[in-house]
């Protein structure tokens, strides 16, 4: 080893001995080791209301992990009637997540959420955004399709939000929309009309969370469009401002 070498290693040992000596004068006698990565507990998202701040020492799952997790599903009676889980659609690091109800029978039959004509319509406001599926992250709050797209049942939601939860504290976006009554009601635990709860900013464990009418109530009154728009220009702002600070 070279003079210069040890003469180096000499002055880091000298300035560590000097930081643990000041850490002891001001009453640190001990420093945390961070574990590793997969000794860490998994991420769960804040209780709601609990803010961004606190800094958490978790390991994020991977979207991979919780599918995987899910498996081939038989946690509720919907997997006697399903073909495909529907299981979410999209960029893994999206700043925007949007949440709908329950997979369809096109859903179904192609294991990806809001193909049908929902989903044009769907496709249109995000395009009119200036955002494609790409750059999004879609879901559901119930991963199969209920028989006859009848509404979901309680037992159902209960055996399949947790994977939602899981789904949205791994990505964790800046913002999330609550596509329609059902999705609104179920993540904010809230019963009030979702013509009530449209358009003004909830909190979702920390992140804004904007409920809209669902694309399929659009389809069978337009009129509601122009209220659609106006939330989603909310939600562009509020992407903005997140993306600047
Ligand atoms: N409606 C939904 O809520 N989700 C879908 O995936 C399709 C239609």
């Amino acid at each position: 080893m070279g003079n210069d070498v040890k003469q180096q290693i000499l002055e880091i040992l000298g300035q560590t001995k000097s930081l643990l000596e000041d850490l002891a004068l001001s009453g640190t006698h001990e420093i945390p080791v961070i574990p590793r990565a997969e000794a860490l507990p998994r991420c769960e998202l804040p209780p709601s209301g609990g803010g961004q701040g606190a800094a958490v020492l978790c390991q994020r799952e991977s979207l991979e992990e919780i599918l995987t997790d899910l498996g081939d599903c038989r946690r509720c009676p919907l997997c006697e009637g399903r073909k495909n889980i529907v299981f979410g659609v999209g960029n893994p690091q999206a700043r925007l997540v949007l949440v709908g109800e329950a997979p369809g029978r096109e859903e179904d039959e192609k294991g990806e959420p809001f193909v049908g004509e929902a989903g044009r319509l769907l496709d249109r406001i995000l395009h009119a955004m200036g955002l494609g599926r790409d750059q999004v992250y879609i879901c559901n709050v119930e991963k199969c399709r209920p028989p006859g797209n009848r509404d979901p049942r309680l037992e159902e939601i209960e055996a399949c939000e947790p994977f939602l939860i899981r789904q949205l504290a791994s990505i964790r976006p800046s913002v999330i929309v609550a596509l329609g009554k059902f999705a609104a009601q179920t993540l904010l635990r809230d019963q009030t009309s979702i013509t009530r709860l449209r358009g003004t900013w909830k909190d979702y464990h920390g992140i804004p969370l904007m409920p809209t009418y669902h694309p399929a109530y659009l389809l069978r009154n337009p009129s509601g469009k122009q209220e659609v728009w106006e939330d989603m220009k909310q939600v562009l702002k509020r992407l903005q401002q997140s993306e600047q600070g």
